[in-house]
């Protein structure tokens, strides 16, 4: 096992001063020797020094390093290792950087204008690999380039489709009323006067029922904007057999 650790490589002189009080918000180092202003100052200098970075790769049993990247910037940003065998982190140069987990090679270095100092998470979703992360770090006590602060997602090309026309589901469609539409509607269908989804079938058939959801009457949003992906289909299919299959 691995473990992979951001790090932020920067000498500075600090004087404890004992009755140093705490102030919210604010950098507190205990003493003086440093000012907070220094951080973030225009050639990113403190004391002399230019704060650098490091990916390291751990042996979780040994301790021993198995790979290091330096990064001309901190790295204070999180590192997501994943089980496809990559690692994503980003610099506070704002490059968002991939490593291969057990070569360290530096698969894609991208600038994204801001600061990577939060987390990086990935996620699929209908068959997509996505992967998200904050740019453009605003923290009073971020170092280096700070950016507009943005969230940036990337994506990969969609996998084979996985979504097979089937028949329209009544039981999965009860599972989307319940997270898209019990809300207002009540989970018995009755709860907006005039407009009881339990008697819907005496006024609209299927058809009807989904042109209705896809261009809905305000204050009824929009559950399934453009664009649709194959699950969203899916879910409104079977939301309305649900919905028709009220008696
Ligand atoms: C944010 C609240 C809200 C949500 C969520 C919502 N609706 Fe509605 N819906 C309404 C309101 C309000 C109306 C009445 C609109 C009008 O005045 O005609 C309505 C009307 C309808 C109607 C027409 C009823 C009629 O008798 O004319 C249907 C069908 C319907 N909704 C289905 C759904 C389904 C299915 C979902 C979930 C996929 C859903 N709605 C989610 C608020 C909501």
């Amino acid at each position: 096992m691995t473990i992979f650790v951001g790090a932020v490589d920067l000498c500075v002189a600090l004087k404890s001063v004992p009755g140093t009080e705490y102030v919210p918000r604010a950098l507190n180092m205990g003493g003086g020797g440093v000012a907070p202003t220094t951080f973030g100052a225009a050639d990113g200098r403190v004391g002399g020094e230019k704060p650098s970075g490091w990916v390291t790769a751990v042996d979780a049993n040994t301790g021993a390093v198995r790979w290091k990247y330096h990064s001309d910037t901190p790295v204070i940003g999180g590192v997501t290792p994943t089980a496809g065998g990559i690692v994503l982190t980003g610099d506070n140069a704002g490059n968002f950087l991939v490593f291969d987990s057990d070569s360290g090679k530096v698969l894609l270095q991208r600038p994204t204008g801001g600061a990577l100092a939060g987390g990086v998470v990935t996620y699929a979703r209908a068959g997509k690999q996505y992967v998200a992360f904050t740019s453009g770090n605003v923290s009073p006590t971020a170092f280096g380039a700070v950016g507009r602060p943005s969230i940036v997602v990337m994506a990969l090309p969609a996998t084979a489709a996985t979504t097979v026309a089937t028949a329209a589901d009544p039981t999965r469609g009860k599972q989307v009323y319940t997270q898209a539409c019990a809300g207002c509607h009540g989970p018995e269908g009755d709860r907006i006067a005039g407009k009881d989804l339990k008697s819907i079938k005496t006024r609209m058939n299927a058809q009807k029922i989904a042109a209705f959801i896809l261009n809905p009457v305000l204050p009824m949003p929009r559950i399934f904007p453009e664009p649709r992906i194959a699950e969203d289909e899916r879910d409104l299919h079977d939301v309305v057999a649900y919905v028709a299959s009220w008696p």
